[in-house]
């Protein structure tokens, strides 16, 4: 039975996501967040954030408009879970591991300066 390393990553995980959502009651900072954006995000999200980087011809999935209403009507923590983990069989891989939480809540702050949160009523 491989309960062991189950229960390992699962704790890891619960770990990882508490450690995310503690973090998430402070603010990122967004000028920072800019920076982490251009370097790691830019060429698939595009400089505007709406999806049209220089490498999103080239993906089978498209980068996701962050602008779009259906992304700003997410939560930080929804968006976070994607940046943490990744969206499964598309070209969004996983940041944890590559940056750090408090890159990940930088990036976040400066996806919300320019797509700020807008549930639709
Ligand atoms: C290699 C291309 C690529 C890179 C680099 C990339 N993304 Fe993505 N991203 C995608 C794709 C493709 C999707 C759409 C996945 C889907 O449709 O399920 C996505 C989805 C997302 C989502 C989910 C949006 C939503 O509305 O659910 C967020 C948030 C996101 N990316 C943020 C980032 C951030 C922040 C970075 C940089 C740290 C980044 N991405 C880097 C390709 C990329």
């Amino acid at each position: 039975m491989a309960l062991k390393p189950m229960l390992f990553s699962a704790v890891t995980f619960i770990i990882a996501v508490t450690s995310l959502v503690s973090a998430q009651t402070m603010r990122g900072n967004s000028q920072a967040g800019q920076s982490v954006y251009q370097q790691h995000c830019l060429r698939c999200h595009g400089k505007q954030l709406d999806g049209n980087g220089p490498d999103s011809r080239d993906l089978i999935v498209r980068p996701t408009n962050l602008l779009s209403q259906a992304s700003r009507a997410k939560t930080d923590w929804e968006l976070l879970v994607t940046i943490a983990n990744g969206a499964l069989f598309t070209p969004m891989h996983d940041f944890r591991g590559k940056l750090t939480d408090e890159q990940m809540l930088d990036v976040m702050a400066y996806i919300r300066s320019v797509a700020p949160f807008d549930r639709v009523s």
